[in-house]
């Protein structure tokens, strides 16, 4: 679907004529996985695809979303003065989380709207599709109440709304790509500090490519939340001999000197990915501005393999994607990104060759899986924003 023909719909169904246009990205996040609840380095991109928000403004206190992508829902409609999380509104929920925590974080918003929602990131799939709700919904209530709000605090109250109304322990990752990001650049972000910086991609004769497992995402939010409680375990008992506030302070040879304090084998293996990862990261965006491509390939097969193994996120399906994409010619990378249990896994390929990589890799995940993954050629793209001029989707 085009701009034109979400204005027409909106039309339709709110019969308003001249809504305001608003885009959210999806994110990848290049390396550095679950790290930044841990105090770490990330260093994610924003991409192209993402969710477009079409709104206006009402004059009395009701609010009315509708979403193209959950048609069967009809318009999800209740007052301003009533924002309380209701399973029953379902995808609405992330929306109206942040426009409650936006209301409670003193934002002045006197009136009801509508919006229309259009998302063309695959549902599900672990590019964020909620990071990006949450911030096309920011950037539009930001722009409609006139709220000139500072950009890293909306980044924050997304983070929130997954925390606090949805129940997901999640980091500030994926809030901050999408918030933050910028075309054709990554951002290296200190997720203790929040100091962040933009790295250029030049991918030259290279790309990305996305390889969706196709896989349902079953328990994932209560697996992560599980990982999570695992690191403030491993974190509580490195805590009695280092002098550290998160598992990320911990460079590898002091982990090394450290680990036998822990006294489980997978506390052990959590707090070792973390650690080996989060310096990854850094050594990943030297090799990145020395221009090594092959190296930095490399550093996101090691990446795999320790969320495989030591963090044990990956599952068959993800594992047969980037181990089926690293013995193809090429191929420079390939890794699981965002959380894992299913989700997508991202590779860096030659684009001359991608067609072909594409046809063998689905080939080989075909036969072991039994269903087809999916292939997307994405490019990095801005953060969240307003569209003013008709853009193409
Ligand atoms: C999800 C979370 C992020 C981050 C990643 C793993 O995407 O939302 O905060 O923890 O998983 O790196």
């Amino acid at each position: 679907m085009d701009v034109k023909q979400l204005r027409t719909l909106y039309q339709e169904i709110f019969h308003e004529e001249s809504p305001r246009v608003f885009f959210a990205p999806g994110r990848i996040n290049l390396i550095g996985e679950h790290t930044d609840y841990n105090g770490g380095y990330v260093f994610p991109c924003a991409i192209t695809k993402g969710t477009y928000a079409l709104a206006s403004k009402r004059s009395d206190k009701k609010i009315r979303m509708y979403s193209v992508n959950f048609k069967e829902l009809g318009i999800v409609e209740f007052e301003l003065e009533n924002l309380d999380y209701e399973a029953k509104h379902e995808w609405a929920n992330y929306p109206k989380g942040m426009l409650r925590f936006l209301k409670e974080s003193g934002c002045s918003i006197g009136s009801g709207f509508d919006v229309l929602f259009y998302g063309n990131i695959p549902n599900g799939a672990g590019l964020s599709s909620s990071a990006s709700i949450e911030l096309v919904t920011g950037v539009l209530l930001d722009s409609l109440f006139e709220l000139s709000m500072d950009r890293i605090e909306m980044v924050k109250i997304g983070q929130q709304v997954e925390n606090k109304f949805i129940g997901v322990n999640s980091g500030i990752m994926d809030q901050f790509a999408i918030g933050m990001g910028r075309k054709n650049a990554g951002i290296l972000l200190n997720c203790d500090t929040l100091e962040y910086e933009y790295a250029p991609i030049e991918l030259e004769r290279h790309s990305i490519l996305i390889m969706n497992t196709n896989k349902r995402r079953e328990l994932a939010d209560s697996k992560y939340n599980e990982r999570r409680s695992e690191c403030e375990q491993a974190l509580a008992q490195l805590q009695k001999k280092a002098d550290i506030q998160e598992l990320a302070n911990l460079s590898p040879s002091e982990f090394d000197e450290y680990q036998s304090i822990i006294d489980s084998e997978v506390l052990r293996k959590r707090a070792k990915h973390v650690v080996y990862e989060n310096s990854r990261t850094l050594e990943a965006l030297k090799e990145l501005k020395n221009g090594n491509l092959e190296a930095f390939g490399e550093l996101m097969n090691q990446s795999h393999l320790s969320l495989k193994n030591d963090y044990e996120v990956t599952g068959t399906e993800l594992d047969t994607l980037a181990e089926t994409a690293w013995k193809e010619d090429g191929v420079l990378g390939a890794r699981m990104t965002g959380a894992g249990f299913g989700g997508c896994a991202i590779a860096i390929v030659e684009t001359d060759k991608a067609e072909a990589i594409m046809k063998a890799i689905g080939k080989v995940y075909k036969e072991k899986i039994g269903y087809e993954a999916e292939f997307y050629q994405v490019l990095i793209g801005d953060g969240a924003k307003e569209i003013k001029e008709v853009e193409g989707i």
